[in-house]
């Protein structure tokens, strides 16, 4: 779409869903640890994504796509054909409108909207594109330490809970088909952090939260399987 990379030999991530808020802050801690970024963001309207690439001529490449749209997946798939990502890692994500609402009060539209985001979406990326990642890679998925079903005993947040769950269960089916592969397989669980979806009250920043998720990212790779982890690095009861 915009800012061809340079061919430099640098490490590669591509970051589905970096327009702004985790995936904007995840894609400037990569740069600054000197990667190369490959970026997707939904419309066409200027992001943070955009002012990275400003400040970093010939590392950021941006692509557009909409997950929930399985045609641009596999247009995306043709444009990148032939290249190779050290990290393919799908961090967009969404929430219910009303996140006080239970799942006896969600619209079916609205629970369509958000398990179409959250589980079935990021899956059919990784289905797409786990091509463009090599077998000593790492393929990753934004999940919440809300998609624990061990850990729920307060509650609340019930369709964006059970979304992750799914996309929890659906890459463990993932790793099941794939066991044996030598790739790196992670289900990151951030921890609760103030941007659009996390909101106000949320108890920490993305400076004091993402160079942790980037370096817990990092951390697991050469390690082959899959784990659900938290930002420390520390297993995620399932
Ligand atoms: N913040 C937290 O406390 C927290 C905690 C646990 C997990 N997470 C997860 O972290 C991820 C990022 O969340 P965030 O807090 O950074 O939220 P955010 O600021 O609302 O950002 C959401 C990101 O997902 C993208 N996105 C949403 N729907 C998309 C679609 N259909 N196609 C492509 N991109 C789409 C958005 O793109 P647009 O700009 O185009 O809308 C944006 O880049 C999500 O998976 C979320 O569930 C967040």
């Amino acid at each position: 779409m915009t800012n061809s990379i340079s061919r430099e030999p640098r490490p590669s991530i591509l970051l589905i869903g970096a327009s702004r808020g985790l995936g904007a802050a995840m894609s400037a801690e990569f740069l600054k640890r000197g990667w190369n970024v490959t970026g997707t963001v939904r419309g066409d309207v200027r992001t943070e994504l955009h002012d990275l690439a400003d400040a970093h001529a010939g590392r950021v490449e941006i692509e557009r796509l909409d997950v929930t749209e399985q045609a641009q997946i596999a247009a995306l798939r043709d444009r990148l054909s032939g290249r190779s990502f050290d990290i393919l890692f799908v961090n967009a994500g969404t929430a219910n409108a009303n996140q006080h609402e239970t799942i006896a009060d969600v619209s079916t539209q609205e629970f369509v909207r958000v398990m179409l985001t959250n589980a079935l979406a990021p899956m059919r990326v990784i289905e797409v594109l786990q091509g463009l990642v090599p077998a000593n890679g790492l393929i990753g998925v934004m999940s919440s330490g809300q998609g624990s079903i061990a850990s729920n005993e307060k509650g609340k947040h019930e369709v964006y809970r059970g979304s992750k769950s799914a996309l929890n269960q659906y890459m463990r089916s993932y790793a099941a088909r794939h066991a044996g592969e030598s790739r790196a397989l992670m289900l990151l669980a951030p921890g609760w952090i103030r941007t659009a979806l996390g909101g106000p009250e949320a108890p920490f920043s993305l400076d004091e939260t993402v160079p942790d998720i980037v370096k817990a990212l990092l951390s697991k790779r050469g390690k082959p399987g899959l784990e659900y982890l938290d930002r420390m690095g520390r297993t995620v009861p399932w």
